[in-house]
């Protein structure tokens, strides 16, 4: 069956709303391309720090072409979903997404994106949104997700950690790590918001152990702007 063909769960029907710790619903669909207002104006809640950690560069705005690339996707080789807050008297507001790429010629790797405006943060969204990106990807045959982040982002770190044990971290020398990631199966995935592997402490050691641990070569970066 080719893959126009295959049923998806998060496929453009997929709906959810979610609770954050702190009681406010969220609600989740996947990128569609008329959200470009909305990743716009999350964009701009975004703090210089959210947006150096994401970009790993300064970065003042979404350019128009950034905005096609990040929300005319096709779903399969470029997956991405959004979080909103729906609000009676106003628009809605896009408070969070997540995204994976394929890696060109590795079918099977895929490069993934989160990113949760400033106000929201802490709050359990960014695991819960990380966690539906892993069971999109496995239903797509990605098996492992591949990630380049600042060394000093604890908050990425501690999402990734959270997902898999198996996580390794290889320092490039420059300040970035490439983080590997088996995609854990969807059944095994953890699903409540909160949940992580071990205490503060044993995370913080064994981040800095694997930090050493080289397993997979350099991201590629494929050709387009990230997302
Ligand atoms: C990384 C990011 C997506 C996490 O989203 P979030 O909604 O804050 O994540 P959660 O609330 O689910 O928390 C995930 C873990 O990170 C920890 N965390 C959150 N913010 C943190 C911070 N500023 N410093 C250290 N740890 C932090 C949380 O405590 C939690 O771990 P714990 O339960 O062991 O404490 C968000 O901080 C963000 O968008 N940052 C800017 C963009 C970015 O760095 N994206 C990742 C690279 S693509």
């Amino acid at each position: 069956m080719g893959d126009n063909e295959r049923r998806y769960r998060f496929d453009d029907s997929y709906e959810e709303s979610v609770p954050l710790s702190d009681g406010q619903r969220v609600h989740l669909r996947l990128m569609r391309p008329s959200d470009k207002e909305l990743l716009r104006a999350g964009f701009e809640q975004l703090s210089p720090d959210s947006r150096y950690a994401r970009f790993m560069a300064p970065k003042a705005r979404l350019t128009d072409r950034e905005l096609r690339y990040l929300t005319e996707v096709d779903g399969v080789d470029h997956f991405a979903m959004g979080a909103a807050r729906r609000h009676l008297m106003s628009k809605d507001e896009g408070v969070g997404s997540a995204r994976f790429v394929r890696i060109v010629g590795e079918p099977d790797t895929a490069e993934p994106a989160v990113t949760v405006i400033d106000a929201y943060q802490g709050k359990g969204l960014g695991s819960i949104l990380l966690q539906r990106l892993i069971e999109a990807a496995w239903e797509r045959d990605i098996r492992w997700f591949r990630s380049e982040l600042l060394a000093e982002n604890k908050a990425s770190r501690a999402m990734m950690e959270s997902l898999s044990p198996d996580v390794q971290f290889r320092a490039t020398g420059d300040g970035a790590l490439v983080a590997t990631i088996p995609v854990p199966e969807p059944d095994q995935t953890p699903t409540a918001p909160g949940f992580f592997v071990g205490t503060p402490v044993q995370k913080l050691l064994s981040a800095v152990a694997r930090a050493t641990v080289s397993v997979r070569p350099r991201v590629t970066r494929p050709p387009e702007p990230p997302g």
